[in-house]
């Protein structure tokens, strides 16, 4: 199974805490990226390597991380960030673990996103981002069995071609179908790639939809995820394990399509969903680490309205995955959008971004 990068000896890792204790990390990288820019005391710092236009609105980044990049396994995510206009602003993507232990990211340019359109438009071959560590449980195990589908709508391909070619590197030991939905046959990203694999590897095909034009290839056919085109092209559905990976509404289908009628059925959503009914007004938050208070809508995610404050809590997924956001309420209650769930009780984990104030509350920020 292709790892990104293994674990550093021990020895190595007794001189550092030893070190740490002397140097100052800030001070080593003011200087130290002055001669390097990847060279860092301890944070996780990647240069662009690659870079190719993989649609009109998408591009791949192929990234060489510095030593302290951490492993990353096939069908895990990473965040990546940047500095834009004064501010760090940080973003989840699924990478694919190449063979010299390189990454690479494909990113689809959302319309008014803003690190999206900086990574498609303003990044360059020699530019530097930061990398946080991997996280996500849509892995494979280590002895695969069983029969899998695959359902990847959007950028939502990006961990599931990374599990198609950590199967295709063990020789497809696995029956593996893959559904595969985009706007345009433009759209497909690496669709060529995935043709070859199925060429290649008679237990993996590759099933592709476009769902705003007439296909022109044989191989592509037109229509949304529904449970007649489940049937059809997906034999002994119920014994699948399944992953689908998509936008919010993409995912939710699937699931409703599928869950409890197959073997298993994991996903995960890219795009942010807020569909509980909005709660009008303001509470007073207090930050005990602060010492400040402020006044926050109920109707904002946590995250999105400390951002607005003007504050810079640490983030990535922005979808409750990473744990990135997360910490500790000392009082008052906060409704989970995931679960629609009101939590009136203090909580070590609270993650910012998909959760909303329902009363006045204090949070140790
Ligand atoms: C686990 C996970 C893995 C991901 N992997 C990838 C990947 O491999 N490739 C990839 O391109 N993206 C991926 N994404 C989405 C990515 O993290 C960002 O959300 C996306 O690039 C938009 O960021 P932005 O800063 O440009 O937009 P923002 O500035 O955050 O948002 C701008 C506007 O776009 C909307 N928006 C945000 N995200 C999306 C989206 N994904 N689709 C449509 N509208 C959106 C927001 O609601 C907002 O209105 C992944 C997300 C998750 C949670
Ligand atoms: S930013 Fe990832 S869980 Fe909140």
């Amino acid at each position: 199974m292709p790892e990104s990068r293994p674990a550093q000896p021990r020895g190595f890792r007794r001189l550092r805490s030893f070190l740490d204790a002397w140097v100052n990390p800030a001070f080593f990288d003011f200087w130290a990226s002055r001669v390097n820019r990847l060279w860092s005391w301890q944070r996780p710092l990647a240069r662009v390597v690659g870079r190719q236009q993989i649609a009109a609105d998408a591009v791949t980044l192929t990234l060489r991380g510095n030593r302290h990049c951490g492993p990353v396994r096939p069908g895990q995510h990473i965040n990546v960030g940047a500095e834009l206009d004064g501010r760090r602003v940080t973003r989840c993507y699924s990478p694919v673990v190449n063979a010299d232990g390189t990454l690479s990211i494909s990113v689809k340019k959302v319309a008014d996103g803003r690190l999206s359109r900086h990574l498609c438009d303003g990044v360059r071959v020699g530019d530097v981002l930061e990398i946080g560590a991997a996280f996500g449980d849509m892995t494979l195990p280590e002895t695969v069995a069983g029969a899998w589908l695959f359902l990847a709508a959007g950028s939502g391909i990006t961990p599931l071609l990374s599990l198609v070619r950590d199967l295709a590197a063990r020789r497809m030991p696995v029956s593996v179908d893959l559904m595969y939905w985009a706007h345009g046959e433009d759209d497909l990203w690496f669709a060529d790639d995935l043709r070859a694999l199925a060429a290649r590897w008679p237990a993996f095909r590759v099933h592709f939809f476009v769902t705003r034009c007439t296909p022109q290839r044989e191989d592509v056919a037109s229509g949304r995820i529904d449970a007649v085109a489940l049937q059809e092209l997906v034999s002994v559905l119920p014994e699948r394990r399944v992953y689908a990976c998509g936008p919010t509404g993409f995912v939710s289908t699937a699931q409703a399509l599928l869950e409890g009628s197959v073997a298993s059925f994991a996903a995960e959503a890219f795009s942010p969903s807020d569909s509980l009914p909005v709660e009008d007004g303001d509470v007073q938050v207090h930050l005990a680490r602060r010492g400040l208070t402020l006044s926050l809508p109920r109707a904002s995610t946590l995250l999105a309205a400390l951002e607005a404050a003007g504050l810079r809590p640490e983030s990535g997924c922005r979808m409750g995955i990473c744990n990135t956001c997360a910490c500790g309420k000392r009082s008052g209650a906060t409704r989970d959008l995931l679960t629609g769930e009101l939590i009136s009780e203090p909580v070590s984990s609270l993650r910012l971004c998909v959760n909303r104030a329902a009363s006045d509350l204090v949070l140790d920020l």
